[in-house]
């Protein structure tokens, strides 16, 4: 029988650089955000929304790219145990894809929140309750405090959004992950600007994010983003909807754009301050 993350102390869990504190603390803030999601609709739901994506997506793809490698090394049943947790982490990729095509208000929509809020808790309580305290038993309390500090810095680098069609393992989400990132990045700075945004920028603005996320979705059906995935993971995608250069192209521009934008938000709280 093992004790879950959710019961152990601090220092039981390998002290403050641990992975184990580190994750404990992501999931408890997800919590808070899924509290705050029932009964939230329009705009205040797109914030809270945002702000989910932004926990969720680099926590999900730094554990798929440093933690779970590990655990199919350290533990003979690793590859089944990390499995299942990359296909909650797909079904959240697919809903959250699934959300933004549907009005608000409607009961489909509430349909696919209130599951997205089920995925998400079920995998937290599969990581705590079940991986973690497996790999707390093979690993040393060093060993945790190292992968503390490779989580996070991937954390820090790693994509904002759903990808459903990028593969949940290694080679294929490693590589996707610098592009990715510059556009998901970008669309995060447009979304935020755009909830408090004057009327006659929001077209435009809305122009620029539909451009970043067709790059996106571009660049996340190149085949090799797909190396690496296993089957039961695998989404069928559709044909991509612009050219690979043009989506290399709009993933280096990305960056450009994401600055020009907060330039943008910089001198309107200047003016307007
Ligand atoms: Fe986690
Ligand atoms: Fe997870």
């Amino acid at each position: 029988m093992y004790t879950s993350v959710a019961d152990q102390t601090t220092d039981q869990l390998g002290g403050p650089l641990s992975v184990l504190v580190r994750q404990k603390r992501d999931h408890v803030r997800l919590n808070g955000l899924i509290g705050q999601l029932r009964g939230t609709t329009g705009e205040d739901q797109a914030a809270v929304l945002l702000a989910v994506y932004r926990l969720v997506f680099p926590h999900a793809f730094a554990e798929e790219s440093v933690l779970w490698p590990v655990m199919r090394r350290v533990l003979p049943d690793g590859g089944e145990l990390t499995l299942a947790v990359e296909r909650e982490h797909q079904e959240v990729n697919e809903l959250v894809q699934k959300l933004e095509g549907l009005d608000d208000g409607t009961p489909e929509r509430a349909d696919v929140l209130g599951r997205l809020s089920e995925v998400l808790d079920d995998d937290v309580r599969d990581e705590e309750d079940a991986l973690f305290p497996r790999l707390q038993e093979r690993v040393s309390r060093r060993e945790l405090q190292v992968l503390g500090v490779l989580w996070e810095a991937v954390r820090l680098v790693a994509p904002t959004r759903a990808h459903p069609v990028v593969a949940r393992r290694p080679p294929g989400n490693v590589v996707a992950a610098l592009p990715l990132s510059v556009l998901d990045r970008g669309r995060d700075v447009l979304d935020r600007v755009l909830l408090s945004a004057p009327e006659r920028l929001v077209p435009a603005l809305h122009r620029v994010s539909s451009a970043l996320a067709g790059a996106s979705h571009a660049v996340e059906l190149l085949p090799i983003m797909r190396s690496g995935e296993h089957s039961s993971t695998r989404l069928v995608a559709g044909r991509p909807p612009v050219s690979w250069g043009a989506a290399l192209v709009a993933a280096a521009a990305g960056s450009l754009v994401r600055a020009e934008v907060v330039g943008i938000a910089r001198r309107r709280r200047r003016d307007s301050g």
